[in-house]
């Protein structure tokens, strides 16, 4: 990849990356980008744009290089999914959400009286679903990737193989997870080097038995995690621990490549993730609605502005909840009328812009989610666009491996609605599209999306989050469509998020004054503080500077792009990091 940077974009760059390491940051690229949550994931994809990959090889670097240097999220053990738009605005998307095993049934969270039993459905063995990473990635690979499939997981093999520094999150988690009466044999020796020692920040993690499994996938692709070593091993190890995932499980698992779903606000075009995720039909519903309000008169962050807003969520939230599922299991969703202009009208109409409506508790709920996912968005140097989801659901997933395989397991079952008709307010929900059958895929709320203008890639976005997910992604896919706001503007702003049940809105600290609180609480709305809300990742490309504009939210903003490497390794790295 040529890197013909002037100087002076690099002295704004660097002013502005000297920013990040306090706040935030926005950065630029004539040449490519790649927006992950770690340095040197996103740097092994800006490696393959440079070799001459294209977005998608950079992804599929990307994600594998996650798995070892973001274990809380990055997976082989887990699923996702990926919304790629090549240069000409042809959209296409990959499924490789996790699937019930065999042997599930939808009674399988349930004691003798039908009831619930705490946590089985989202911290136990029973809560692994059957991975889908690798046979996703590998798909992606198939149809749309240019390199070998060897060069794109080589680099995760070596950064597993070698080690890369321990770094502060990590050496979080590996306080909680080897205190003493932790009794989890496999995350307490996770983070151990090899003379049982728990690892100190910036030493060498290397980790010998991920390196193996990995190498397997890159020598047999996607036969060298669904056959063979690593099968037998993880059917073995499901036996010893009272799993239900067989051999047969993995063979029979298959990545899906769906249309995406397609929508449209003032000209632009929006297109991301179908069913199994619920993530484009709510966030089409969503735009659809706001579309027909009128701005001039409703301000930005406005009491008015944050009940439409809600209300908005409200909605598409009960939707979901009502109609979204496998959509292998469930052929009659109503998708096209959820996301027309026409049922918008409806559900824009029902709107009382004085008062709250009220989530009845009755009819659907929903589930908190948990901790951690991590989203990736890539853009080359021809235009091609990818937005990039995956989880193991909970932070470390189901915190269950197989020592001999070094990697960890999704929880992901814990996504399906546990339990046939109850539905409460706090929302644990009963409908019936989600329940579990074996072989279904859980409903997820991930919501990689890109956005066109005049028929080209313009906006790649997507987050963690759990349910928040798809109203983070809406507010700043709005906050840029109908405001005209930059990239790092948008996805800075404070943010809301309603899910129907419970029924409140949550609304990230500082955002509200005491007078909107006031008055949003005498319209009937409950509010609720939250530290922050998402973690967008988003790029956004300037076609007449023919420039890409990319932002991390808040933490530790962790971009790489071709050519400067080695400077913003200098500036993203403690000093410490580098000896
Ligand atoms: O698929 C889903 O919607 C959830 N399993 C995602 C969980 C999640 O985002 C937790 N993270 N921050």
């Amino acid at each position: 990849m040529n890197s013909n940077k002037s100087s002076i974009s690099t002295i704004v760059y660097m002013a502005i990356a000297f920013c990040t390491l306090q706040l935030s940051a926005q950065t630029y690229a004539k040449n490519g980008m790649v927006v992950s949550s770690n340095y040197l994931s996103s740097k092994t994809g800006v490696a393959i744009l440079k070799k001459g990959g294209n977005a998608i090889d950079a992804a599929i670097a990307t994600a594998f290089s996650l798995t070892v240097t973001l274990p809380s999220a990055g997976n082989i053990g887990g699923g996702g999914f990926i919304v790629f738009m090549n240069s000409e605005g042809k959209a296409t998307t990959i499924d490789f959400r996790e699937k019930a095993p065999l042997a599930a049934t939808n009674d399988m969270y349930l004691n003798r009286e039908g009831n619930l039993i705490n946590g089985l459905n989202h911290m136990s063995v029973k809560a692994i679903g059957v991975p889908g990473t690798v046979a996703g990635l590998y798909l992606a690979h198939q149809k749309y990737g240019t390199l070998s499939w060897a060069e794109l997981v080589q680099p995760a093999v070596d950064q597993a193989k070698n080690g890369f520094p321990f770094n502060w999150s990590l050496y979080e988690a590996a306080g909680r997870f080897t205190k003493e009466e932790n009794k989890n044999s496999f995350m307490n020796s996770y983070f151990r080097d090899e003379s049982g020692e728990v690892l100190q920040p910036n030493e060498l993690w290397k980790q010998p038995q991920l390196a193996k499994t990995l190498a397997l996938i890159r020598d047999k692709g996607k036969n060298g995690f669904y056959k063979g070593e690593v099968a037998k091993k993880i059917d073995q190890w499901m036996k010893e621990n009272g799993g239900i995932i067989t051999k047969k499980d993995l063979k029979k698992y298959k990545a899906i490549e769906r249309q995406p779903i397609k929508g449209t606000y003032k000209g632009y075009e929006i297109y991301s993730m179908p069913p199994p995720s619920s993530g484009g039909v709510a966030l089409v519903e969503m735009m659809n609605l706001m579309e027909l309000a009128n701005f001039d008169t409703i301000e930005f962050n406005s009491k008015e502005y944050v009940h439409l807003v809600a209300e908005a969520m409200r909605r598409a939230f009960a939707d979901r909840a009502e109609h979204l599922g496998d959509p292998d299991f469930n052929l009659e969703m109503p998708l096209g009328k959820l996301t027309s202009k026409e049922f918008a009208k409806k559900r824009f109409q029902e709107i009382d812009m004085t008062r709250a409506s009220v989530s009845d508790s009755t009819k659907f709920g929903q589930l908190y989610d948990g901790e951690s996912t991590t989203h990736l968005s890539v853009m080359d140097k021809d235009g091609n666009a990818v937005s990039f989801t995956y989880t193991l659901e909970y932070s470390y997933g189901s915190q269950m491996g197989s020592p001999e395989l070094g990697f960890i397991f999704n929880n992901e079952m814990g996504d399906f609605n546990p339990q046939s008709g109850i539905t409460k307010s706090n929302g644990q929900i009963g409908t019936t599209p989600n329940l579990v059958a074996p072989e279904k895929r859980m409903l997820s709320s991930m919501t990689p999306t890109i956005v066109s203008k005049d028929g080209k890639p313009y906006l790649v976005i997507g987050s963690p989050g759990g349910r928040t997910i798809i109203n983070t992604v809406f507010q700043t896919v709005f906050n840029v469509l109908e405001f005209n706001m930059r990239i790092d503007n948008a996805i800075e702003a404070l943010k809301i998020h309603h899910q129907w049940l419970p029924d409140q809105i949550v609304y990230e600290k500082h955002l509200l004054s005491p007078d909107t609180r006031k008055s949003l609480e005498a319209m009937g709305h409950t509010l609720r503080e939250r530290n922050n809300l998402g973690a967008l990742m988003g790029i956004t490309f300037d076609s007449e500077k023919r420039f890409l504009r990319a932002h991390r939210i808040r933490h530790n903003p962790i971009v790489a792009r071709p050519g400067i490497d080695s400077m913003l390794k200098r500036l993203f790295t403690p000093r410490e990091l580098t000896k």
